[in-house]
C-alpha cells in the first residue's frame, strides 16, 4: 500500500476584478473600519461575467501541473472541492477535465464547504492507497460571489472567489513536500448554522418562482466563530498527539482564511508567533474550499514556507466540517 504522499506542484488563481471595502461601503451599510477590525479583510476578488468555478480551476490546475512537470494526460483522477459548482450535472471535475483537454480519468466533486480542500486531499490519499501509481489532481474552486446575498451586510463582506490546486502522487521516503498525516471530522447536527439551502432537493421550488435569500449563504456568524476556534484547535491537538509532534516543532501554521481573529486565536492556542502564521485574508477574504490551496501556493512561491519546514494546515466550514493536516516540505 502507498504510504508516501507527495505534493508535486501548487497552483492558484483569482479573478482580475477586485472589490475593496470602500466599494462595499457603496453597496451596503458598512465601513472599511468595521470589516477590517472584525475580519482582517481589505478586499476580495470577484469573477467576471461568464467566468465559472471550472474556468478558475483550470487556471490553478495548469499552474500546479506545470510546477509538477506533468502533462494533464498523465493524471488518473480529478477531485474538485466546491460548494459553488458550475452545475448540479455535470460535476465541476468533469467540466474541468474537458477544459484540460483530457478524458478517461475518474472525476468527482467533494462537498465539505470550507473544509473541502482537506476532504478532497484525504479522498486523493484514499485513491493512492488503492492505486499506488495514481496521479491525482486536487482542486478547490469557489464562485461565492454568485451565492452571496448582496443585501446582507453580515455575510456579503466576508467572501471572495478563487481557486487553488495541487497534484498528489506516491513517491520515495525522502521526497518532499510530503503529506504526513491528516484528520477530518464533522458534526451534521450543527448544519443549520451555515447554509445554502436553495436549489437542494429538500427545498422544493417550481419553475418561475422567485429566488429567495435561501439561495445564498446564510450564517450565524457568532456561533460559527466559536465552533471554528474550538474545533480547529482540538483537531490540530489530536493530530499532533497522534503524530508525536510538539507545538514548538511547527514551522508554519496555515489555517483556513475565514477571519483574522480566528486565525490569530488558533495561532495563540498553539503558541505560534504571528510571523509563523500565514495569512492572506486581507487580499482574498474567505474563499471557502479554495482558501488553503491558494494560501499554500502563495506561501511556497513567496518563500514563506521553506524547504524542511513542518507545516500545520487546519480548516473549518459548513456542515460543520473541520480538519487538520501535517506536511513536511
Ligand atoms: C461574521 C463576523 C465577522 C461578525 O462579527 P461579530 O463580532 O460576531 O458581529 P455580529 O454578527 O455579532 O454583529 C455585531 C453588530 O455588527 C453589525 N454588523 C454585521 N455586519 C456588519 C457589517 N458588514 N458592517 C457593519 N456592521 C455590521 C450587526 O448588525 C451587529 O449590530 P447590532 O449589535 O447593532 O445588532 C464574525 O462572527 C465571524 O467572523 N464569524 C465566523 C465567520 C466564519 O468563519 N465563517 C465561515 C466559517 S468557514
Amino acid at each position: 500500500m502507498q504510504t508516501n504522499y507527495i505534493i508535486r506542484g501548487f497552483g492558484h488563481y483569482a479573478p482580475e476584478r477586485v472589490l475593496t471595502n470602500a466599494d462595499l461601503e457603496k453597496i451596503v451599510d458598512t465601513t472599511d473600519e468595521w470589516i477590517t477590525s472584525r475580519t482582517g479583510i481589505k478586499q476580495r476578488h470577484i469573477v467576471a461575467e461568464g467566468e465559472s468555478a471550472s474556468d478558475m480551476a483550470a487556471q490553478a490546475a495548469r499552474q500546479a501541473l506545470a510546477e509538477a512537470g506533468m502533462e494533464p494526460a498523465e493524471l488518473t483522477h480529478i477531485v474538485v472541492a466546491t460548494f459553488t459548482p458550475d452545475s448540479m450535472i455535470p460535476s465541476t471535475a468533469c467540466v474541468l477535465q474537458s477544459k484540460l483537454g483530457i478524458s478517461g480519468q475518474m472525476c468527482v466533486d467533494v462537498s465539505a464547504a470550507c473544509s473541502g480542500f482537506l476532504y478532497a486531499l484525504q479522498t486523493a490519499r484514499g485513491y493512492l492507497a488503492l492505486e499506488p501509481e495514481a496521479k491525482v489532481l486536487v482542486v478547490a474552486a469557489e464562485v461565492i460571489s454568485r451565492r452571496t446575498n448582496w443585501d446582507d451586510r453580515a455575510t456579503c463582506v466576508l467572501f471572495g472567489d478563487a481557486a487553488g490546486a495541487v497534484v498528489l502522487t506516491g513517491g520515495g521516503e525522502d521526497e518532499r513536500p510530503r503529506l504526513l498525516d491528516m484528520m477530518l471530522a464533522a458534526d451534521g447536527s450543527l448544519g443549520d448554522l451555515l447554509t445554502v439551502h436553495g436549489g437542494g432537493s429538500a427545498y422544493a421550488y417550481k419553475m418561475g418562482e422567485p429566488v429567495g435569500p435561501e439561495y445564498f449563504v446564510q450564517m450565524q456568524g457568532r456561533e460559527t466563530f466559536k465552533h471554528a476556534v474550538r474545533n480547529m484547535t482540538s483537531i490540530c491537538e489530536a493530530l499532533l498527539e497522534r503524530h508525536g509532534v510538539g507545538k514548538s516543532e511547527i514551522d508554519v501554521l496555515l489555517p483556513h482564511q475565514a477571519n483574522w481573529r480566528i486565525i490569530d486565536a488558533v495561532g495563540r492556542k498553539f503558541e505560534i508567533p504571528p510571523e509563523k502564521v500565514f495569512a492572506n485574508i486581507d487580499r482574498y477574504a474567505n474563499t471557502s474550499a479554495a482558501s488553503i490551496p491558494v494560501a499554500l501556493s502563495e506561501a511556497v512561491k513567496t518563500g514563506f514556507i521553506k524547504p524542511g519546514d513542518l507545516v500545520l494546515l487546519t480548516s473549518f466550514g459548513g456542515g460543520f466540517t473541520w480538519g487538520s493536516a501535517l506536511v513536511r516540505f
